[in-house]
This record gives structure tokens, C-alpha cells and sequence, in this order.
């Protein structure tokens, strides 16, 4: 089959399409053939080797060859037991991983993927997984945004954050959608009445305060968060540097018990349940999975591309034929 491999960390040029052997499922696993698969921020820290945490499991060289993560396609074969899902289903789900999506076919056990909706293209269902379980967890189940309530996201223009403006603005939150100058319109076009551009304007600083802020892309000092949040207020980071990570994990609990708010790395927990909740969403046109390009599976490293320099808006996704 046709994969895209890399044995280094590296620029997109380091990405090559090559004949690889196909994979063959045990018999707890499916084997998929892949027919659209998003591309997320986790594939380039996958790809570039940054921050830290995108190294575990291979520091000095990739512990797996394939990336890709969130895939959407049908069950070829299923493993004797493995019983959820039957050959000719098409199914849709996040890699536990994150590894083995840029390629014709994948072997996964499935425990978090769901049946794909009829009324759902291939490319539309592989954009939710990962964004989309990240804004439910970020804005409803860990979040627990109330309406009326003031929610920053800072990467409002990318894939998590895309849907997270969405499902805040569905909730009645008032949005500030905090981005590059490029993406305003676009996180404004989602629902966001406030937009910030981060190059021109540190949220932090400006003497507002937020109930909740979600940052998928976290690089400043746990005072900084804690002085841009409102009495009782919660940070949620999803990503970042792994300098902010940590202050997060040290210093988080001790200014919760000093300064009563809640400071937290939100560890997405992958499962069917909180895929199937967004997806509904989805379906009924509440929240739209906004897909800003499609490629063909040998340009993957031009959709990576387009993500790492900045350009993308919501979801790119790439078209396994
Ligand atoms: N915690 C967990 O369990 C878990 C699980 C899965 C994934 N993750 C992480 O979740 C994150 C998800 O990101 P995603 O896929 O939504 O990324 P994405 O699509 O690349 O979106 C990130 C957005 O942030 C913008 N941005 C970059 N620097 C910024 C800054 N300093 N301030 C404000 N915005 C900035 C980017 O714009 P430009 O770069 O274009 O300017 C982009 O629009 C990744 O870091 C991934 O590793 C965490």
C-alpha cells in the first residue's frame, strides 16, 4: 500500500510517499481502509519534533514511521474479536496513538470510533475527532460553561478552536476568539464577538477578565493566566510549551487553594461517547466542521505545510483515493 513515512524529525521535506507493506490486524484489531484523514497540529509536532512531549516514546528518531491521526474510512476485515463494527462499515475515530493515518489502509482496535454518519462526507467526519472532542471536553465537561459566561480561546482560527467558538457560542457564552491577524475574520464568522490578534495584543495584559479560557496553544506563565481570569475563573491548556505545561502541573493546585481558580492541563480522554455528542452536533447543523483544504494523500507534506506556516483555517483534511 501507499504510505506516507518519514525516519526523521524534520521539516515537511523529510516526508516521503512510499510502497509499504500493508498492516494485518490481530484478532482484537480492524483493518480500515482509509478514505479521508485530517491533518492536526499533533501531526507537525509529530513531523518537527517540538514541543518535548511530541518526542515520547522516540527521542532522537520517530518511534513510529506514519503519522496521522483522525481517519474516516470502511472496515476491510475485522479481527474474531473484535465485534463492534462488521467488514463494510464506515466507521470514523482518533488513533490512540496519534500515528498510521497518511496511508491506503490502518489496523486499530477502534474502542473510541463510531459508525460514520450516512448523512456525512468521508473528509467531514475525519475533521472531528480529535478538534471536536477537545472543544466538548474543553467547553462542556471539563469547561462547564454557563450562558452569559466570558470564554477566551486562544487558537480560535485552528482545529480545536474552531469548534470551540462554535460549541461556546451554542452554550451562550460571550467568545473572544484570540488569533493571527489572517484568522479574525474567519473566528468572527464562527460566532466570536471579540477577536484579538496575538501578534499585536498579549490577552493577558489588557486588563480583561474571562470565566473560562481555553488555550490550545499555551506558552505564557501561570500568573499571566491567572490575572486574565474573573473571581472563581478556569484555565484549561490542551497544548503548548512545555515550560507552561509544567508551571501548570507544579503551581496550578497551589494558586487554586490561594486564589480560588482553576488552573489545568486538560487531558483529552478519546471515547465513543463525547465523539458521538459532537458529531449529533454536527449532524444537525449546529456546529459546521469547517474544512478550509483537501489534498490527495501524496501532498501530504503541502497540507502540513499550509498548517505549520499558519495558514489554516478550521480543518485541512487529505483525500486517501
Ligand atoms: N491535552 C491533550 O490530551 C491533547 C490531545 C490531543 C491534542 N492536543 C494538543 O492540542 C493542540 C490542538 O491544536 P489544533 O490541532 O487545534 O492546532 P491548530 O489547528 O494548529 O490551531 C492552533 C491555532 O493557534 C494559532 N496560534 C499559534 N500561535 C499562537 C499564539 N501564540 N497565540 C494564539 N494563537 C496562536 C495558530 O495560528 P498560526 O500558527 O497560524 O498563527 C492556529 O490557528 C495541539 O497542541 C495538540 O498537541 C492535546
Amino acid at each position: 500500500m501507499r504510505a506516507i513515512v518519514y525516519h526523521e524529525y524534520g521539516s515537511p521535506e523529510v516526508l516521503e510517499l512510499q510502497e509499504v507493506q500493508r498492516p494485518t490486524p490481530t484478532e482484537d484489531e480492524l483493518l480500515i481502509k482509509v478514505h479521508a484523514v485530517s491533518v492536526n497540529r499533533s501531526d507537525w509536532e509529530g513531523l518537527v519534533g517540538k514541543p518535548f512531549y511530541a518526542r515520547i516514546g522516540g527521542l532522537r528518531r520517530p518511534s513510529s514511521r506514519v503519522l496521522g491521526s483522525d481517519i474516516a474510512g470502511r472496515v476491510e476485515m475485522a479481527g474474531k474479536n473484535n465485534t463492534q463494527f462488521r467488514p463494510g462499515d464506515e466507521v470514523f475515530g482518533e488513533m490512540g496513538d496519534y500515528h498510521g493515518g497518511f496511508a491506503e489502509y490502518l489496523c486499530t482496535r477502534g474502542r473510541a470510533w463510531a459508525l460514520k454518519p450516512a448523512s456525512m462526507t468521508f473528509e467531514q467526519a475525519a475533521a472531528i475527532p480529535q478538534a471536536g472532542v477537545i472543544a466538548l471536553q474543553g467547553i462542556r465537561t471539563k469547561g462547564r460553561v454557563q450562558p452569559g459566561q466570558k470564554v477566551l480561546i486562544n487558537g480560535a482560527g485552528g482545529g480545536a478552536g474552531s469548534f470551540a467558538v462554535q460549541l461556546a457560542k451554542l452554550d451562550g457564552a460571550e467568545v473572544t476568539g484570540v488569533d493571527n491577524a489572517e484568522k479574525l475574520e474567519f473566528v468572527r464568522s464562527l460566532g466570536a464577538e471579540h477577536v484579538i490578534d496575538y501578534t499585536k495584543e498579549d490577552f493577558t495584559k489588557n486588563g480583561k477578565q474571562y470565566d473560562l479560557i481555553l488555550d490550545v496553544i499555551a506558552h505564557r506563565s501561570v500568573f499571566d493566566y491567572s490575572r486574565a481570569l474573573g473571581p472563581g475563573g478556569s484555565c484549561l491548556v490542551v497544548g503548548g510549551s512545555v515550560a507552561t505545561l509544567f508551571q501548570f502541573l507544579l503551581l496550578g493546585p497551589w494558586i487554586r487553594k490561594t486564589a480560588g481558580k482553576t488552573l489545568k492541563i486538560l487531558m483529552v480522554q478519546q471515547n465513543r461517547e463525547d465523539l458521538v455528542s459532537i458529531t449529533r452536533l454536527c449532524e444537525a447543523g449546529k456546529i459546521i466542521p469547517v474544512i478550509d483544504r483537501q489534498y490527495p494523500l501524496s501532498e501530504v507534506p503541502e497540507a502540513l505545510r499550509y498548517l505549520g506556516e499558519g495558514h489554516a483555517k478550521g480543518k485541512v483534511v487529505i483525500t486517501v483515493e
